[in-house]
């Protein structure tokens, strides 16, 4: 796939099957990350990549109603930084920007790779960092939900955009 095609096919499904997550993949996405820009260079990110079976089933007590499909999770990734890991220009707070445009290349990559890497929000930090053993002082701030995509099941389709006016401009 070009990447034209990586992005059109991305989509957040949530109807997952099982799949073998070797070493190699996972190398592969976290190079993604490695690869990504950041202010000054400071690759604020954080991974835990999660594939062992009693710890992807511990986690299902963090993730909130509403997201009990991630329970079919194959490998589950934690993003999490903190504010102090990255560039403060004046107001502006650069790690959840770098953190997020890392993450979104590990998703692209995972699309790439044929599987669905579906961020959530709708997590409890607190236990995912009890669970993972996650310093105290990190944001944890999303899981990305892995796994094939189980297509024997009709999705919703891809939910409305904006209009490109309403979110770009030319000058
Ligand atoms: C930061 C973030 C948090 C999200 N949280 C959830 C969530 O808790 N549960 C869920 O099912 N989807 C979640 N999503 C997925 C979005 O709902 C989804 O990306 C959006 O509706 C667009 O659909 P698409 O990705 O299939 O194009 C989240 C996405 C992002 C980027």
């Amino acid at each position: 796939m070009n990447l034209p095609e990586i992005i059109e096919t991305r989509r957040a499904y949530v109807h997952l099957k099982g799949i073998k997550i070797t070493r190699e993949s996972i190398t592969q996405l976290i190079k993604a990350a490695q690869l990504a820009p950041s202010c000054f260079n400071n690759q604020p990110w954080r991974y835990v990549f999660v594939t062992k079976k009693e710890k992807l089933q511990e986690l299902h007590e963090a993730y909130s109603r509403g997201n009990d499909w991630a329970q079919k999770a194959s490998l589950v990734i934690a993003v999490y930084t903190k504010e102090d890991l990255d560039c403060i220009v004046k107001t502006r707070k650069y790690y959840l920007f770098d953190t997020g445009l890392a993450t979104g290349f590990i998703i692209l990559q995972a699309t790439e790779m044929g599987l669905v890497a579906h961020p959530i929000a709708g997590f409890s930090p607190k236990k995912v960092k009890r669970i993972l053993s996650i310093p105290e002082d990190m944001d944890v701030i999303a899981l990305v939900i892995v796994g094939k995509h189980d297509d024997s099941v009709e999705e919703e389709p891809r939910p409305e955009r904006k209009k490109i006016d309403q979110i770009a401009e030319i000058v």
